[in-house]
């Protein structure tokens, strides 16, 4: 790219489309990128986005091109590169409009709302002039993650048997909001994390059960506000997801990793604001239960404007930015490409699916009895087993 600043948008800018874009003007004040558009198709929010970059970024930022058509803004905004999160129905589309015009995007998780419209995106993508696309599961790039996996790709809990993931919102949804239910849209992040300790590999079986606690307002019309899951995989392993709008003592969320000889305990929160922890314990005998190690991280400091994920997740947010700056300037594949977008929602809308049917276990093989390897044959799997995923 000669060295000039990759010339960066954001199409999608509620509210964690303003997340990505402080960053990106944090960027261009340093230098690093020139953030040169943003749009949205919601008139209110493009304006409070504005607001923002008036606000952070300063005259020169506040005059950026606006667009309300991603289409207008992929053909005439001459990007290198787009961050959409708009919302999760809008998501292909969006991309779409970009990626068909060789603009490669970084899109927010889930990549869409269903399975069939995940494999049609999978499928335009293959065909498009640049294939890149970056899937947002900031989680990759969080450091206690990281360190936990480091542990566990280095034997010091043996051989992985269990593992358990929580995310609880401190609120409900925001107003306007659209879900594609409460397994797809939040706890896919649980499934991700599940996923990212096991390779990746698709789970063999999943089930789940979702409730209606009360003293709650269901804004999103998503029908239950507490989800748990349980994955199997092929080794026989086991995780349970559990993901909950309704936790009054704070943003909540965490893992443990059972091995055969220690455990990973990485965050669980109570209140606002503190450090983030990952945890290894291990020891036999009269050893058993030490603390063998421990690293700490700090949140970042959220302000009234902030939501409620910010301080915990910010320097991920960051960090999965970078990744795809890094991955723009060497115009190489991303990490988590769309692959991880349609494995993530076949599993999320399975559980979202069993959720609503009492708890039906679905056995992740084709009717053939072949493996799901792309996301074709995940639209052809759901279309067979349930019309409701
Ligand atoms: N990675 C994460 O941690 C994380 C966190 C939150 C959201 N997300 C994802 O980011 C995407 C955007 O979520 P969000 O929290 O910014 O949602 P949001 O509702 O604030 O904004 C999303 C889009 O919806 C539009 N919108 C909002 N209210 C509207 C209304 N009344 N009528 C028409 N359009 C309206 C906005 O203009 C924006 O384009 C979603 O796909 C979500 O799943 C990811």
């Amino acid at each position: 790219m000669n060295g000039e600043p990759l010339r960066l948008g954001a199409f999608g800018v509620g509210r964690m489309g303003q997340v990505h874009l402080e960053h990106l003007i944090a960027l261009h004040q340093r230098g690093e990128i020139e953030l040169v558009a943003m749009g949205d198709r919601f008139g209110p929010t493009l304006s409070s986005a504005a607001g923002l970059l008036n606000e952070l970024g300063g005259p020169d930022l506040a005059r950026i091109a606006r667009f309300d058509d991603p289409d207008a803004m992929a053909a005439t905004a001459r990007l290198n590169g787009v961050i959409v999160a708009s919302r999760t129905e809008d998501h292909a589309r969006d991309s779409l409009a970009f990626i068909r015009l060789g603009v490669p995007v970084l899109v927010e998780k889930p990549i869409a709302n269903t399975i069939a419209e995940a494999a049609e995106f999978c499928g335009r993508v293959a065909e498009c002039p640049n294939r890149l696309v970056q899937v947002g599961f900031q989680r990759h790039f969080d450091a206690a993650a990281l360190v936990a996996l480091d542990w566990l790709s280095s034997g010091r809990i043996g051989t992985l048997q269990q593992s358990h993931h929580v995310l609880q919102d401190k609120n409900p949804t925001p107003v306007g909001y659209q879900s594609c239910g409460i397994t797809a849209d939040m706890a896919i992040h649980l499934v991700f994390e599940a996923m990212s300790v096991r390779g990746f590999e698709l789970p063999c079986a999943v089930q789940a059960l979702r409730f209606n606690a009360p003293h709650y307002d269901d804004r999103a019309g998503e029908g239950a506000n507490v989800v748990h899951t349980f994955c199997t995989w092929a080794d026989g392993t086991v995780a349970h997801l559990w993901g909950s709008r309704i936790n009054s003592a704070g943003y909540d969320n965490g893992f443990k990793l059972i091995g055969t000889k220690g455990r990973i305990d990485v965050g669980e929160f109570v209140g606002d604001f503190g450090a983030i922890t990952a945890r290894l314990w291990s020891g036999f005998g009269d050893q058993r239960g030490r603390q063998i190690d421990e690293a700490q991280f700090p949140m970042t400091r959220p302000s009234a404007r902030h939501p409620d994920f910010y301080a915990r997740y910010a320097a991920a947010y960051a960090a999965e930015i970078s990744a795809f700056i890094d991955g723009l300037r060497r115009n190489a594949p991303f990490d988590l490409g769309p692959d991880l977008g349609w494995k993530t929602l076949l599993v999320a809308n399975l559980a979202e699916a069993s959720s609503r049917s009492g708890g039906r276990r679905f056995d992740l093989t084709q009717t053939d009895g072949s493996t799901i390897a792309t996301a074709a044959d995940a639209a052809a799997y759901v279309g067979a087993v349930s019309s409701q995923v």
